[in-house]
């Protein structure tokens, strides 16, 4: 359903298009091509906020047409209660605008400036060691499991085996993206955790290095659905603060561990702090369908030079559609790190506009959230991260948590060698 005053043509058949996600109070955002009808384009300008170019690490992802609210007027919709829980259980992307405070673009700026010299988490938790005090007292560097984007990671107080990690997003050398993590034990092998005073310790000490965090609210309408849904008090853990830069960003991934869903990790709540930054989100069964309607378009000669440019082997387009066949092991391909067989058009520019036409991209402002609602592998959020800004931007990101969970099943504690892995990439790339 549309508004009457709408323009008629192209741009008002996509965005009302009966198959397109839309999320109320979301200002629809779908892609331009540079192939518009001007007169088309003019006639929308009472709606259109913004027109926002999107490149990440060197690849152009085209640009989006951010428009008012009011622009595409939703059909009947399922009451506000009903439909969130509805995003819960289906691992769809929960927007949350205007959730939470913000921090000014100046402080965003000069922490990232004191964490990119030599050194930098060394003296970014130096400023820092009065509010630390003994407990969080930061002691000395630890082995950096990755050479490429690991930059420190300092242990942090001498009873726990904390951390706090500084690293590169990439290493893309016009991306100054920068990420803090918060953890504790081995990196990859101990993500999972579910040892929840360790995480109660890293919630604390996270909370000290950004105070904002504590002021988060808790008590809220969103506090009370999460309890809700999760059957359980939340505990918000694992803080990681990234500074999401101009050709920054993180490539689709998902947060989810190959875990029992009871007593895990339940899902993720982003949160901007300063500047902004551009999402396509959506559960991963919505990323198997637009991948699906991606491989159908080159297969019908669409978009030649993607094929040229990406999969320039005999027959690696009809392997991708095999694959695509069955569900389950598209799922499970997509989940892989960096998309698997499916990363070479997963990472496109094409690919990020065609998810955006189908309704699946958010911008993110300060002090907006984004609740990734994560039910295991099969049933997570995926989700692809730009900055939107000319400047570097910060944003917040926890685990959510059962604040008392249950003991680990004993069938998976005590197979020879089982171990809460994970076959997709390292949790929040
Ligand atoms: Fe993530």
């Amino acid at each position: 359903m549309t508004s009457p005053d709408l323009p008629e043509g192209i741009l008002r058949d996509l965005l009302a298009s009966p198959d397109r996600a839309a999320t109320p109070g979301q200002p629809p955002i779908c892609s331009l091509n540079g192939e518009e009808d001007p007169h088309e384009l003019a006639a929308w300008s009472p709606w259109i906020r913004e027109r926002l170019q999107l490149s990440r690490r060197g690849v152009d992802h085209g640009e989006w047409l951010i428009l008012t609210e009011d622009a595409v007027p939703l059909g009947p919709q399922p009451p506000i209660e009903a439909l969130w829980e509805q995003h819960w259980f289906e691992a769809r992307p929960i927007p949350i605008r205007g959730w939470a405070p913000t921090v000014p673009i100046e402080d965003c700026m000069a922490w990232h400036g004191v964490l990119r010299r030599p050194k930098g988490l060394r003296a970014f938790l130096s400023e820092r060691s009065g509010a630390l005090g003994q407990t969080f007292a930061p002691g000395s560097n630890m082995h950096l499991a990755d050479p490429h984007r690991d930059l420190e990671r300092i242990r942090i107080g001498s009873d726990h085996d904390l951390w706090v990690k500084l690293g590169r997003l990439s290493a893309h050398d016009q991306d100054h993206s920068l990420r803090v993590r918060h953890s504790f034990g081995k990196e990859i092998v101990d993500d999972a955790s579910r040892d929840i005073e360790a995480h109660r310790l890293v919630a604390e000490m996270a909370e000290i290095l950004w105070p904002i965090a504590a002021r988060f609210p808790k008590q809220d309408e969103w506090g009370e659905r999460l309890v809700r849904w999760i059957e359980q008090p939340v505990l918000r853990t694992q803080h990681i603060a990234y500074f999401n830069a101009p050709e920054g960003g993180a490539l689709w991934h998902h947060d989810a561990f190959d875990e029992p869903l009871e007593g895990g990790q339940r899902g993720v709540l982003y949160v901007q702090l300063a500047g902004r930054t551009a999402w396509l989100a959506c559960s991963i069964d919505a990323l198997c369908k637009r991948m699906q309607e991606f491989l159908e378009y080159l297969a019908e000669g669409e978009l030649p030079w993607v094929l040229a440019e990406s999969l320039p082997g005999a027959g690696a387009l009809d392997g991708l559609i095999k694959l695509s066949e069955r569900f389950p092991r598209m799922r499970r391909e997509l989940g892989r790190p960096g998309g698997g067989a499916f990363g070479p058009l997963l990472g496109r520019g094409e690919f990020s506009a065609l998810c955006a036409d189908a309704g699946h991209a958010y911008l993110l402002e300060p002090g907006d959230a984004l609740l990734m609602p994560n039910h295991g592998l099969e049933r997570t959020v995926m989700h692809s991260v730009f900055c939107a800004d000319p400047h570097v931007t910060l944003g917040l990101s926890m685990a959510l948590r059962e604040d008392r969970p249950a003991p680990v099943p004993e069938i998976r504690r005590h197979v020879p060698g089982a171990r809460r892995s994970r076959r997709g990439p390292r949790r929040r790339v």
